[in-house]
């Protein structure tokens, strides 16, 4: 076996067909089941989207209402799990929070063990539905603050910011806000998504899957990195400080995070809609300073590089407009995210076959223990 047989990080490597979402780097757009992204972004909710990912159609009016009536019963955070969560100490990352909060809703659900399709979709939806109130009781209690019981009047992003904030947000707030969720909520094999699909292989359960995901997620290189643009933000300070900082980051052949992509390498095709609902919060809250911040280090390190932003540059400063904790933002990612993974977990299960690759072993030759005699 030769260096080039190796596909290091399964780079250029086509594992399975999926029909959920299509990434076309060449001409820089994204489908989901057909749909361009930022069409639906521009014309459906959030809840349609996740419906779209699970059926394969947008749903008609009394399929969103049904949908709606069932997520809105189910945003509730059960008393097993907040106690659970009330165990972890504060300085645990919210991303480890989340991912033990999965676990313990699916050690508890009667239904874990049922993959039988109808069972693996009432499974996401619940998980789509609770996990809003996880994320929100995380951030408010890390501020010394009580859980809000969610309000079953408010459409799924309205009652997000609702739980978390303890009021009701502006329009501007809550359409940015649902479109940064249908931008993140799939991207065909990504590590996350594919760590879900493995785990699914085995014919482990769903909970499981996605508590395999969120720990993949929470990599500075997937979707640790809209926290971690916020953190470089922080450390640049302002935009006169952009070309220094990256003078010392690239001397030091630092990444710098919200910037370049596996398969984009002209660009992310969810950036532009993005940050246009970047722009209305910047207007909205009167953040020029973090606007023009942005605007010279995205030109800074594309003039320098030709390496153009992900979905997490935008995404990150519009959570901090939004009063989200940079600590939080990964686990808004997981919220989104939740739908196209289950989608891959059904989809995966659906017409299984276990993923278990190959190595090269370049480990010692073959030799034996000092002493040990065979049984002859
Ligand atoms: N900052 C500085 N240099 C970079 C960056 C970056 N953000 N991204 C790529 N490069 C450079 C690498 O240093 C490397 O240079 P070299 O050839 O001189 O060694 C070259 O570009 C290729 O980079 P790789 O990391 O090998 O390319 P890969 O396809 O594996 O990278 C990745 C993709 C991991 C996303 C990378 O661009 C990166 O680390 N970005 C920062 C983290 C980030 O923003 N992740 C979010 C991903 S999108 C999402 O989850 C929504």
């Amino acid at each position: 076996m030769s260096d080039t047989d190796i596909k290091k990080g399964l780079a250029g490597v086509t594992v399975d067909y999926t029909a959920i979402s299509k990434v076309n780097p060449d001409s820089n757009s994204l489908l989901y089941r057909g749909y361009p992204v930022q069409e639906l972004a521009a014309t459906h909710s959030f809840e349609a989207v996740a419906y779209l990912l699970w059926h394969g159609e947008l749903p008609d009016d009394e399929q969103l209402a049904e949908l709606r009536r069932t997520e809105r019963s189910q945003r509730a955070l059960p008393e097993d799990v907040k106690q659970t969560i009330d165990l972890l100490p504060l300085t645990a990352h919210p991303m480890d929070v989340v991912r033990t909060a999965v676990s313990a809703i699916g050690a508890a659900d009667e239904e874990t063990a049922d993959a039988s399709p109808e069972a693996d979709l009432r499974k996401s939806v619940r998980l789509f539905a609770v996990l809003p109130a996880v994320v929100a009781y995380d951030q408010r209690r890390r501020r010394g603050q009580e859980l809000i019981a969610p309000r079953d009047d408010l459409d799924y992003s309205a009652n997000f910011l609702w739980m978390t904030f303890g009021e009701l947000p502006d329009e501007v707030v809550r359409r940015a806000f649902d479109v940064s969720m249908i931008l993140y909520a799939e991207h065909s094999f990504n590590a996350s998504t594919f760590t879900a699909r493995v785990i699914t292989s085995t014919m482990s359960d769903l909970y499981s899957a996605v508590v395999g995901a969120v720990g993949a997620l929470k990599g500075a290189l997937h979707g640790g990195a809209n926290e971690a643009v916020m953190h470089i933000f922080d450390d640049i300070g302002s935009a006169e400080n952009v070309g220094p900082w990256l003078d010392d980051a690239l001397a030091s052949k630092r990444k710098v995070m919200g910037f370049g992509h596996r398969v984009y390498k002209r660009g992310d095709s969810r950036v532009p809609t993005m940050k246009a609902a970047l722009d209305t919060l910047v207007a909205h809250e009167g953040a020029g300073d973090l606007a023009a911040l942005y605007d010279a280090l995205e030109s800074d390190f594309v003039g320098r590089k030709g390496i153009y932003p992900n979905l997490d540059y935008p995404s990150g400063p519009a959570y901090h407009l939004m009063g989200f904790d940079t600590l939080t933002f990964t686990p808004l990612f997981v919220a989104a995210r939740v739908t196209g993974w289950t989608a891959h977990i059904m989809e995966q299960a659906a017409s299984n076959a276990l993923i278990r690759p190959l190595s090269a072993y370049n480990g010692p030759d073959e030799r034996h223990v000092d002493g040990y005699v065979a049984d002859t």
